[in-house]
């Protein structure tokens, strides 16, 4: 079975029966929507595939948000100390029910969240933490700012997720844990991370930034590894601007993230341990907790138009959605992502396929355009005196030959993706525009050269 296969098959087993159906008898006809194979491609003076070129616009806010916000203004509990009932308790209540975790801390942002994770579990200088090169620069940020070594693995090729054998090799006796990031909301492949950590005793972190409410295995993506952790920056799918919140069922190291992330102090009111000061300010749980109406139908939303999305890419050669683990129930859809592989393509390179789909009026984009493993600092870190003094030559050595991710770098060419948090919120007929508008683009792809 080829890894389109496999992808479409997951993504069909997340689709509800009805949309399934709906998927399933639908008669598309070679290209959808438009006319057939004669189409002029509208960057060569034919007809645009869509006209509407609008989306739903994200962040969501609606009366209710709204209204939450004023409500907190007026009481003038701002900040959550003020308060054992504001809208930061509360919020970390219902969102860990949300997910399915005992308890959750809520931060100020992803990186927060993350760095006080790792601050919790005693990780630090000489510690070594192996995650992704293909991630927001916020994950390894949360490992430099303890002041341990961040390892980057490679990745598949075709789930853009970390590459398990290769997290594998890159265990040393300095490992203290895994932090395995759910790249565009969907699960990395966690059965392996997990026994991975189980048998070189690490920690597993689970960078779940991108990745609210979905499912692997029937738990929730942040309730798998000791801790999870969650963004809730402008663009997620739960979103508040800035934010961002832990998870977890293990009180003692809950308690300690409390303690981390609220400089030090734990609930009991003493200052017990080094820690920033990460905690989350009552209007961004305001606008959280007003848009907890809607939330687990918008989710479905983006499930269901994913799903018909990857049923309409099957016919397409050269376009491979991400490909989902097994276990993968749903995903959260920050981004809807695929391979754009131009050797289907006649060679046209992606900037041109990109430019012809934006003339139908359909955007696509690259997504992260190089892997951090290829950002300069790396080289700041070997050459400072702080981290020169914490590693020896010989690991730092080591260090700067290992960090060649050359999947990295291909999944970084091939990738073409869409935004998800609003437009998978859009109709099925908006799915189909971008599926014909690709479609099109590629029954016409022996013109792409010349644009
Ligand atoms: C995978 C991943 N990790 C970490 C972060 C950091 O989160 P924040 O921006 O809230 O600090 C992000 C944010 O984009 C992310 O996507």
């Amino acid at each position: 079975m080829n890894s389109k296969d496999l992808t479409r098959r997951q993504f069909i087993a997340v689709a509800s029966a009805g949309s399934l159906a709906a998927a399933a008898s639908r008669t598309i006809p070679a290209y959808g929507n438009i006319a057939g194979k004669a189409s002029k491609l509208a960057i060569l003076g034919g007809e645009p595939v869509r006209k509407n070129r609008s989306w739903p616009r994200w962040p969501h806010w609606d009366d209710d948000v709204a209204e939450s916000v004023m409500k907190t203004l007026k009481s003038r509990i701002w900040c959550r100390i003020q308060s054992k009932s504001g809208t930061v308790p509360t919020f970390e209540k219902k969102f860990a029910e949300l997910i399915g975790s005992r308890f959750c801390v809520a931060t100020g942002s992803g990186t927060q969240a993350l760095h006080t994770c790792v601050e919790a579990l005693g990780i630090g200088a000489g510690d070594e933490v192996i995650t992704s090169p293909y991630t927001d620069p916020g994950t390894i940020a949360s490992i430099l700012a303890a002041r341990a070594l961040p390892v980057m693995a490679d990745l598949d090729r075709e789930s853009f997720q970390l590459d398990p054998d290769d997290v594998e090799r890159r265990v040393t006796e300095n490992t203290k844990a895994i932090m395995p990031v759910h790249m565009m909301g969907q699960p990395c492949h966690m059965d392996r991370f997990m026994e991975i950590a189980k048998k070189h005793n690490l920690k597993v972190i689970e960078d779940a930034c991108q990745a609210h409410l979905a499912e692997y295995r029937g738990k929730k993506l942040g309730t798998i590894g000791d801790l999870g952790c969650f963004s809730f920056q402008s663009s997620k799918t739960i979103a508040c601007g800035e934010g961002g919140g832990i998870t977890g069922d293990d009180e003692e190291l809950m308690d300690k993230c409390y303690t981390v992330h609220n400089h030090g102090t734990s609930r009991r009111g003493r200052t017990e341990v080094a820690g920033p000061k990460y905690r989350m300010n009552e209007f961004e749980a305001a606008v959280l907790l007003g848009q907890w109406p809607g939330i687990h139908e918008r989710f479905a939303r983006r499930n269901a138009n994913a799903n018909h999305l990857t049923a309409r890419m099957k016919d397409i050669p050269g376009i491979l959605p991400q490909k989902l683990y097994e276990g993968t129930a749903s995903g959260s859809f920050y981004l809807y992502a695929m391979s754009y592989r131009k050797e289907h393509f006649n060679d046209v390179d992606r900037s041109k396929f990109l430019k012809a789909l934006s003339a139908e009026g359909v955007s696509l984009s690259p997504y992260i355009r190089q892997g951090l493993h290829r950002e300069p600092w790396i080289e700041h870190i070997l050459n400072s005196r702080v981290y020169k003094r914490m590693f020896s030559g010989q690991r730092l050595r080591r260090y700067r030959e290992e960090t060649p991710c050359p999947t990295c770098d291909q999944v970084c060419e091939e990738m073409v993706m869409i935004w998800a948090s609003g437009p998978l919120l859009a109709s099925k007929e908006d799915m189909d525009d971008i599926a014909d508008a690709i479609q099109k683009v590629y029954e016409n792809r022996d013109k792409l050269a010349s644009i």
